[in-house]
């Protein structure tokens, strides 16, 4: 009997992607497992494209309560989905996937993980009036989302690909002002937080060639990029002096809901997990 009950107690979620290998999720989930002593489990599954469909249906069988969903499914999961959120909804991808009675809901937490971490590293970060974001691809939407749901008065947006900023920007309305990548010096002189959405810095990409000399005096500088810990951009802003932030604290401020959802507590992101994450990212040679 005892063995039937904890059978049935045990959860399992999983990160669905292609590839999926370099996934970070687990380190996280299984952390907060661990610290809270629940029985259950945290996997990556490799789902490769036009495979979703039959993963979804496949999920209660293999006995999975959710999942997070990574490239090129995030998109595919939204429309999949039976109930979605508003954030879902509005970022137009969804990355945690849970059951409700039987039917599958989806959600996008990439934004509110941003928020929570800049709560977290640099606090009084959203009495900031204007915003640089460099970058308009999948990230950015939801960078800009979440800085103009905390207030901030107007951003200007960035990319190399001008078309791209112009549509996001023509999604968010007339607090987006879209610009060439160019003219990023120049705008630079205003703002009082300068936030990169775009790849380049990552590790195993280009290096963001961008001078900070022009960046407005006491301006914040954030980095969603988190391989390595300290990019390039943010090296340069602290020899300036400004205040920085790197992009873990978003990866593990976003995998809260979910684990949430699935396991039936919040989780909090500590020091000693955070330290695990960089950790691992260092050893990866970030
Ligand atoms: N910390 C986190 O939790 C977190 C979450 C999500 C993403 N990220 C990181 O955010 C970064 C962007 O992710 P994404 O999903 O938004 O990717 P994406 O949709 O592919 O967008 C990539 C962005 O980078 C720009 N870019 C790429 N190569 C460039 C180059 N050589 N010169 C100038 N601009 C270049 C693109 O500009 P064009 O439009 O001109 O191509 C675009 O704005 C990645 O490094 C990812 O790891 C971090």
């Amino acid at each position: 009997m005892d063995q039937i009950v904890s059978a049935m107690e045990f959860k399992r979620a999983c990160v669905i992607g292609s590839p999926i290998a370099h996934s970070r999720s687990p380190l996280i989930h299984n952390y907060w497992l661990q610290h809270h002593g629940i029985a259950g489990s945290y996997d990556k599954i490799e789902v490769k494209p036009g495979e979703l469909a039959a993963f979804f249906a496949s999920m209660a069988d293999r006995g999975l309560v959710g999942c997070n969903v990574t490239v090129p499914h995030k998109e595919e999961a939204l429309r999949l989905a039976q109930h979605r959120t508003p954030r879902a909804e509005e970022f137009g991808a969804a990355n945690t996937i849970w059951f409700e009675n039987g039917e599958l809901c989806a959600d996008n937490t990439d934004s509110h993980g941003y928020e929570m971490s800049l709560d977290q590293d640099v606090p009084g970060w959203d009495k900031a009036e204007r915003a640089l974001v460099l970058g308009a691809g999948g990230a950015s939407r939801a960078i800009i989302a979440a800085l103009l749901r905390r207030g901030i008065g107007r951003i200007d947006l960035v990319n190399r690909n001008f078309a791209r900023a112009e549509d996001l920007a023509g999604l968010f309305g007339k607090r987006v002002h879209a610009y060439g990548f160019d003219q990023a010096p120049l705008l630079m002189r205003e703002a009082d937080m300068l936030v990169n959405t775009t790849a380049l810095g990552m590790q195993g990409k280009e290096p963001l060639l961008l001078s900070l000399d022009s960046l407005k005096d006491g301006a914040l500088v954030s980095d969603i990029v988190y391989v390595p810990l300290e990019t390039g951009l943010l090296k340069q802003a602290k020899a300036r002096g400004h205040r920085v932030a790197g992009g873990l604290g978003m990866l593990l401020h976003q995998a809260v809901p979910g684990f949430a959802a699935w396991f039936g507590t919040t989780p909090e992101v500590t020091p000693a997990l955070r330290a695990i994450l960089e950790d691992d990212v260092r050893k990866a040679g970030g």
